[in-house]
């Protein structure tokens, strides 16, 4: 197939994860024959710092001509330490996510089990751990009305909710869940905020028309410690904006670090893949980024795609490098490599099926015994 992809970078480490999950796009190229065409676009410090704008419209333009997007990360302390500063790279990410409509974040979290270690959670609470979230993205308190009055003492903040936005989030959380363990958990708030009665609502209707697929209703505050106390029984977790947000960053604490997790986000033209980490400025051009994650969201790309079996193949790869003990230094008990030496390996894992990785040796051919 042909596909133009466009391709944000963005800061800190951005640049150099992307890099290596380009290797992993070429490779899938070659062995199965597609054309992948790579617009690059600015978005985040690195735009502001050359337009002046956390997202210009030529980047948008980029996005919306691509089939879909890759995307690296945003953010940079000099903006950070500058509480007054009138743009920021977050403004970007924010502004892209509105302008694209990209209303369905997934964040899904699969535990390796080479690395179950690196969790501080207790390894036998790990077991059979595979959720997913599905995360609001461009609704609620995130979007609603805000302000101050006149004299700034006083600051409100909105959590705002339409049925059709539950609605359109709602029915990819539960066609998802037909192809997984078939439960889906509605995340929310409902003993004490109205819009939260609303999901409820909506999900209890809605729910019918998918009989297959069991439903739970979890409050917010007891969901934070059954992620942590008993975290196999989630299957899909569907959630508004704010929610999604903080234990979507509690559930990566599960896989043992966040250089490991990927996330799509879904709109009704066109849609992001992004790590869920950060732009992680003090690891900027060190080569020790871990860039698995962006190259598992690149895997979540080619499904999105269509390109199921190409998308098996990253994700095979990246569990035969994990399971040969190499790793960036976040993976501690890893044997270490570079970021770039990991974008090295998992190309070559892709062109190569029978390809060994000896972690003594680093890389052998296929007559190597491991
Ligand atoms: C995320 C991030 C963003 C969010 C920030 C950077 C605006 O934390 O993608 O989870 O809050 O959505
Ligand atoms: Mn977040």
């Amino acid at each position: 197939m042909k596909a133009k992809i466009a391709v944000l970078p963005g800061d800190g480490i951005g640049p150099e994860v992307i890099t290596q999950a380009l290797k992993v796009m070429d490779a899938v190229a070659d062995r199965f024959g597609h054309v992948f065409t790579y617009c690059f676009g600015d978005v985040g410090g690195i735009a502001i710092d050359k337009t002046g704008d956390p997202f210009p419209k030529e980047t948008l333009d980029t996005c919306i001509n691509s089939d879909a997007i890759l995307f690296g990360a945003i953010g940079d302390p000099k903006y950070d330490n500058d509480p007054k500063a009138k743009v920021r790279p977050e403004q970007g990410l924010l502004g892209m996510r509105k302008a694209l409509g990209l209303f369905c974040n997934i964040r899904p979290v699969t535990i390796f089990p080479k690395l179950k270690h690196l969790s501080p959670i207790k390894e036998s609470y790990l077991d059979g751990v595979d959720m997913v979230i599905y995360r609001e993205l461009i609704g609620g308190i995130y979007f609603g009305d805000k302000g101050r009055t006149k004299d700034r003492r006083e600051a409100w903040d909105t959590e705002y909710y339409r049925v059709e936005e539950i609605e359109r989030i709602a029915h990819l959380a539960y066609q998802q869940a037909l192809k997984r363990r078939k439960k889906v958990t509605l995340v929310d708030k409902a003993n004490v905020l109205e819009s939260s009665r609303l999901w409820r609502e909506t999900i209890q209707e809605l729910a019918k028309e998918y009989p297959d697929v069991t439903t739970d209703y979890m409050f917010v505050d007891n969901a934070a410690m059954q992620i942590i106390v008993y975290p196999s029984q989630f299957d899909v977790v569907l959630t508004s904006n704010m929610f999604g947000d903080i234990i979507s960053d509690e559930s990566s604490v599960l896989a043992g670090s966040l250089g490991l997790l990927p996330s799509a986000s879904i709109g009704e033209k066109t849609s992001v893949f992004e790590p869920i980490h950060g732009s992680y400025p003090q690891a900027k051009e060190k080569d020790i980024a871990n860039p698995i994650a962006t190259v598992l969201s690149a895997a979540m790309l080619l499904d999105h795609l269509n390109l199921t079996e190409e998308s098996a193949v990253v994700k095979k790869a990246v569990s035969r490098l994990l399971e040969s003990g190499l790793g960036t230094p976040d993976l501690k008990g890893s044997s270490e490599i570079t970021c770039s030496k990991a974008g090295d390996f998992l190309e070559a894992l892709v062109l190569d099926d029978s390809l060994k990785i000896d972690k003594n040796k680093y890389v052998s051919g296929t007559s190597t015994i491991i």
